[in-house]
């Protein structure tokens, strides 16, 4: 297929905290094989980190941590455009458009800015309120097609949608109305403490997740901590909701399929099944691991590759940008 015919992806996680194996699992490894169909863009979305209070060098650290992290997991540089949010200044400058088409009452009911209100209701800033407009702008920006998503951003897509036909149907067809791609694993990793919570990278109890950046010690301990089903026997079902999460890491990680791994723990204990997945995540974990500390020390590389992503998505976002201001009737400047 030529570049032409590509339909465009863009997907981004934000540079906070540890990215979490259920993150991996149920959004960035997905990202690899659509680099083979499709035109993709993946993004560091730094500045919708602000919306929660950060240290500066804490975010200067993450967000290259997560850069290296892409590309240890297998985002191509060559192949996808792999940038940070705030090197492309048009995404702040279509959100303010797409702000004044979005209303009040429809950002008020998202889910996630209800939840983050509660848990930050020190901070509840307006940022917070305008994050799903900024992902809009993220996504429309690039004309894209096709957003990999895990099941709790899905609001925000339908969003991203409605702000598309919204504009389109005012001012004409400018933007393309993007398509989810929902991962089937990921959605499903859980909390270890809590297996009807999802595995969350805010997750007060470490305990509770396993982070990319856990060694194999910790890992091991962590799975050995999580919670377990009243009886002792390895199966998934409605009824046994923390093993058949631990099930479901364990095949994700192993490439077994579950009827195999059931068959394959039958009259054997937690104990040593745990011990099993945690040998499966860190057969995952260990080599993306040192793949992402080898890119870390070659700095001079990693800024290659982020001109390289970012020069490229500039190009994109300006053609997009600079259609919608003539569209909303906005006077060029004089060059
Ligand atoms: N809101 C997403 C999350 O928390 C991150 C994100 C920002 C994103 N912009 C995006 C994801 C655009 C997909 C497309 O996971």
């Amino acid at each position: 297929m030529d570049e032409v015919s590509k339909k465009r992806v863009f997907s981004g996680v934000q540079p906070t905290g540890k990215v979490t194996l259920g993150n991996y699992l149920g959004a960035i490894r997905s990202w690899k094989p659509l680099q083979e169909q499709y035109e993709c863009l993946y993004c560091v979305v730094d500045l919708h980190s602000l919306t929660v209070t950060q240290v500066p060098a804490e975010l200067r650290k993450n967000t290259m941590d997560l850069v290296a992290l892409y590309i240890a997991c297998g985002i191509d540089p060559t192949k996808s455009s792999l940038f940070i949010q705030s090197h492309v200044h048009e995404h702040a400058e279509l959100a303010w458009i797409l702000d004044t088409i979005a209303y009040v009452g429809e950002l008020n009911r998202m889910t996630q800015f209800k939840d983050k209100s509660r848990k930050h209701a020190d901070n509840i800033n307006m940022g917070l309120m305008n994050y799903p407009v900024l992902m809009a702008s993220d996504i429309l920006l690039y004309q894209t097609d096709v957003v990999p998503v895990g099941k709790d951003q899905v609001q925000h897509l339908e969003l991203a949608r409605d702000l598309a036909q919204r504009f389109n149907a005012r001012y004409s067809d400018t933007f393309v109305v993007p398509e989810g791609h929902l991962s089937k694993s990921g959605q499903s990793i859980k909390s270890l403490q809590d297996p009807t919570a999802k595995m969350s990278k805010s997750d007060p109890n470490d305990n509770a997740l396993i982070s990319l950046t856990d060694d194999a010690d910790t890992i091991r301990r962590k799975l050995k901590r999580a919670v377990t089903d009243s009886d002792t026997c390895v199966r998934h079902g409605a009824d046994k909701p923390a093993i058949t999460n631990l099930l479901n890491i364990y095949t994700l990680c192993s490439g077994v399929s579950m009827a195999d791994a059931e068959k394959s723990f039958e009259g054997k204990g937690y104990g040593e099944f745990k011990d099993a997945v945690a040998d499966a995540v860190i057969s995952v974990v260990e080599p993306i691991q040192a793949e992402q500390k080898r890119l870390l020390a070659d700095k001079a590389y990693l800024e290659s590759v982020l001109k390289q992503g970012a020069d490229k998505a500039s190009y994109l976002a300006q053609k997009t940008l600079s259609k919608v201001y003539r569209k909303i009737g906005l006077i060029p400047r004089i060059r």
